[in-house]
């Protein structure tokens, strides 16, 4: 296998052998999450920077837990906390956190390539993608692979249909890369405001009309609609109508009623997902975020150049 790279930017930074690897690394770590002492000795001497200009839930704290349960050094840095305030560029900030000698910072940032600008300007750290913009998550994406792999043996030959505003999703956009490595299939749904140009190229089959979608599908994978990147309200003629048109309810869960659901959160029930198959039997959900702090757990150790528990 070929050895893991310095910063994990995008999906397409890891051969399909290096995903399954960290798939198989966070096995282990699922088993220690669940344990009644939570706690290894690992990364002891590491030191982790969540450094975070966008609001998170699920990222910031998983990769928090991650660090904490493997006994490194984590400090959180929001912008609204920090010297960003003050006029400090995104450069300077990660110069000025890489001098203070990090094994790795977790970047989430509203611009897309934000993450690979600071992996090209500082030294000696690696940087972590932790959602760049509409560009990129692909900690979510290995979580999610890592959520579809324990339910289903491989992810190869499934057909996972993406629903929601395709356009604005870094987490979608990873799925279709991730999709030509893993050898599975993707469909995704939206309406055509919802979508990126020329979506198609990206090797996707493309619906309009979720009912046409669903049949078939071994995954149904919910999106918000991203409002902060909305640039105006036009996308679609209200809530009530999206909802109608893109929501998955029972009635349309019942068309693929063995399909697993996922949703990288935060969930809007009631919009795009209502709350009964947001809480159904093969609802992911929550199964994605414990998932989530066990693969990130796989991801520190390896940029770290720790192999084994
Ligand atoms: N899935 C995800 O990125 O969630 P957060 O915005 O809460 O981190």
């Amino acid at each position: 296998m070929k050895p893991f790279p310095q910063h994990l930017l995008s999906i397409t930074d890891l051969t399909r052998a290096q995903i399954n690897a960290l798939i198989d690394f966070s096995q282990p770590f699922l088993d220690l999450s669940r344990d009644d002492i939570r706690k290894a000795s690992t990364m002891r001497g590491k030191t982790v920077i969540n450094l975070f200009f966008e609001n998170s839930t699920r990222t910031r704290s998983s990769f928090e837990i991650a660090g904490k349960r493997l006994s490194a050094d984590v400090i959180n840095i929001s912008a609204s906390m920090s010297a960003v305030q003050k006029g400090e560029t995104l450069m300077d900030t990660g110069q000025t956190l890489a001098a203070m000698r990090p094994h790795v910072v977790v970047v989430r940032h509203g611009d897309s390539g934000s993450c690979h600008f600071l992996a090209k300007h500082t030294q000696g750290t690696s940087i972590v993608n932790g959602g760049d913009g509409a560009h990129e998550h692909p900690t979510q994406v290995l979580t999610d692979l890592l959520t579809l792999k324990n339910a289903w043996g491989d992810v190869k030959g499934k057909v996972i249909t993406i629903v929601g505003d395709i356009k604005h999703s870094r987490v979608a956009r990873s799925h279709l890369l991730a999709a030509k490595i893993m050898g599975y299939s993707v469909r995704v749904v939206a309406p055509k405001t919802l979508l990126p140009l020329h979506i198609e190229k990206m090797g996707c089959d493309v619906f309009h009309r979720f009912e046409d979608a669903i049949v078939g599908s071994d995954c149904i994978y919910m999106l918000r609609i991203q409002n902060e990147r909305l640039k105006t309200n036009c996308s679609f003629p209200s809530i009530r109508e999206y909802h109608e048109a893109y929501g998955l309810n029972m009635a349309r869960f019942k068309l693929a009623s063995d399909a697993l659901i996922l949703h990288p959160g935060p969930m809007n029930r009631g919009v795009e997902i209502t709350s009964d198959v947001a809480n159904h039997a093969q609802s992911q959900v929550l199964n994605q975020v414990e998932n989530g702090v066990a693969m990130r757990m796989a991801i520190l150790s390896t940029l770290c150049g720790l192999e084994a528990l």
